[in-house]
């Protein structure tokens, strides 16, 4: 029986991330994964696939539509969809190997099978209908998340499906119906319209991606509008039927009222996801989950039973990678004795679609809604000269200032490249800065970024491109 400092169940980017940290620390550690490979819902079937499929697709509608105007006249480009899945899964195979090597370099022992928690200090781990028990000195829950199913409608992943299917369709659907305006709707919703699916979005609440700031969330609507989205808000599908030639489905106001039929042969069904614990044996070790079915932790990601910790898509929070990792490395040193931390007030969110969003801080409804006096700094990319010579001016970029100390509370940004110029105001807020301080910061010309710091004079109402 081997005995271990740490033992993490998932290997995520959560779970994989924390095996490393913990190695640095010194502990033995091992990770258990029953899926065929590492890497978790981010590598396999999440963040990398789709953002493959995300700049494949974005190259070839770039080849078809904005080549010519740039003087670059190609032969309109046709698509090999069997070789766009074979570059997807070349990534994610080049992905999955670096966790691999990760594991072996920290000198992780990966135990492959279903891992279960018999109580504190010990795991069993059981595949093809073997199984052992390991024990160890702490254990750490990362066995993220899966889709949130809708009641009534069954996906089969070939014609109703969730993001797994939609991220391996082997045509191109003629029409489209995406259930649920959030992140992974907009992002393959974007995939398959570029390759020329007719895009229908129905989303129960009136707004597009919740939770943003809703005059950019206003704003990328009609941005994705332009680009031929089709919205459906304040509506919920009740029901999908099939028949041999479409899928039809029925959609109702969110409030209820007559229903109407759209036809459409692919559903895609995103509607968030849900907490994974199956298996892992939570209630009879005595694991206490919230009301919401997610693993209930201490501010230091302790559970109900000594010794055991969760992070990552499987507790509250953002369901997002990199919220998960930076909590994989600060449970892994709280097992060590030192003082891990992850700032829930500085987790950047990002919409990896053509233009991207991005967004760090509160939102202006946010800050409406706690009484926090604030001044906003906005800033159009029309105006900053590198976005006019690339003709990519789509979006802005705006900064929620408090009124009296000028400290940056929120960032929000429309645009090409969003999601790598978001990073700077992350860094800003994390060591407290003030709008001030980003705008006296000297910003390279000609990019983007300076986009940000205009945004920041702006709050001082000293944009001087503007
Ligand atoms: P996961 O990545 O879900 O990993 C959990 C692992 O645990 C899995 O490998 C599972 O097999 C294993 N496991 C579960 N139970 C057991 C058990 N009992 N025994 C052994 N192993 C077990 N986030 C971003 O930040 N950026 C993005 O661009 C992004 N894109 C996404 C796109 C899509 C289509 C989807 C679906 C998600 C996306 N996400 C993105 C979200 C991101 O994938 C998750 O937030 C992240 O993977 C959570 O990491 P985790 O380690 O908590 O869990
Ligand atoms: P989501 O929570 O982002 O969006 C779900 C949407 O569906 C919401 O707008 C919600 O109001 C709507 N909805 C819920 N029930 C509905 C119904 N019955 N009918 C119509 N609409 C309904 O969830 P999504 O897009 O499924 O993504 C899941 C998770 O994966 C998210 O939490 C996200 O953080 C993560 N993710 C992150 C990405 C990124 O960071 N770029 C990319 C993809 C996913």
């Amino acid at each position: 029986m081997a005995t271990y400092d740490l033992v993490v169940i998932g290997t995520g980017p959560g779970g994989y991330v924390c095996a490393v940290r913990a190695s640095q620390l010194g502990m033995k550690v091992a990770v258990v994964e029953k899926n065929a490979t590492l890497g978790g819902t981010c590598l396999n079937v999440g963040c990398m696939p789709s953002k493959a499929l995300l700049h494949a697709s974005e190259m070839f509608e770039e080849a078809g539509h904005s080549f010519a105007k740039m003087g670059v006249s190609v032969p309109a480009p046709k698509l090999d969809l069997p070789a766009m899945m074979n570059f997807k899964q070349q990534g994610i195979d080049g992905n999955v190997k670096g966790v691999e090597f990760l594991m072996k370099k920290n000198k992780v022992d990966v135990l492959k099978g279903t891992g279960k928690i018999l109580g504190t200090g010990k795991v069993e781990v059981s595949a093809d209908g073997r199984s052992q028990v390991v024990e160890t000195k702490n254990i750490v829950i990362a066995t993220g998340s899966d889709i949130a199913r809708l009641k009534g409608i069954e996906i089969d992943e070939k014609r109703i499906v969730s993001s797994t299917g939609a991220l391996s369709l082997e045509k191109v659907p003629g029409r489209l119906l995406v259930i649920g305006a959030g992140v992974i709707g907009l992002e393959l919703g974007s995939v398959w319209r570029r390759l020329g699916s007719e895009v229908m979005v129905v989303e129960f609440l009136d707004r597009i991606l919740p939770g943003m700031d809703g005059e950019v969330a206003r704003q990328f609507q009609r941005i994705l509008e332009k680009q031929g989205f089709a919205f459906k808000l304040g509506s919920k599908v009740t029901g999908v039927e099939a028949n041999s030639k479409a899928l039809l489905a029925k959609i109702e106001p969110a409030a209820g009222g007559a229903a109407e039929t759209i036809e459409a042969d692919v559903v895609l069904v995103c509607i968030g996801r849900a907490p994974y614990t199956d298996g892992l044996g939570l209630k009879e070790a005595g694991v206490a989950l919230d009301a919401r079915g997610r693993v209930q932790i201490d501010p230091h990601f302790a559970t109900s039973l000594k010794g055991v910790y969760a992070i990552g898509d499987v507790v509250a929070g953002p369901m997002l990678a990199h919220k998960a990792e930076d909590e994989g490395v600060a449970v892994a040193e709280i097992i060590a004795g030192q003082a891990g931390h992850v700032n829930y007030d500085v987790i950047p969110g990002v919409v990896y679609t053509t233009p991207e969003v991005s967004s760090v801080g509160k939102t202006e409804e946010e800050l409406k809604q706690a009484g926090t006096a604030y001044t906003v700094g906005k800033f159009p990319f029309t105006a900053n000269g590198r976005s006019k010579v690339n003709q990519t001016t789509d979006g802005f970029v705006k900064i929620l200032a408090d009124a009296k100390t000028d400290r940056v509370l929120g960032v929000h940004i429309i645009g090409i490249e969003a999601g790598e110029m978001i990073h700077e105001a992350c860094v800003l807020m994390e060591f407290g800065g003030s709008a001030e301080d980003l705008a006296r910061t000297c910003h390279a010309h000609p990019t983007r970024s300076e986009a940000v710091k205009e945004a920041a004079l702006a709050v001082g109402k000293r944009a001087i491109h503007m």
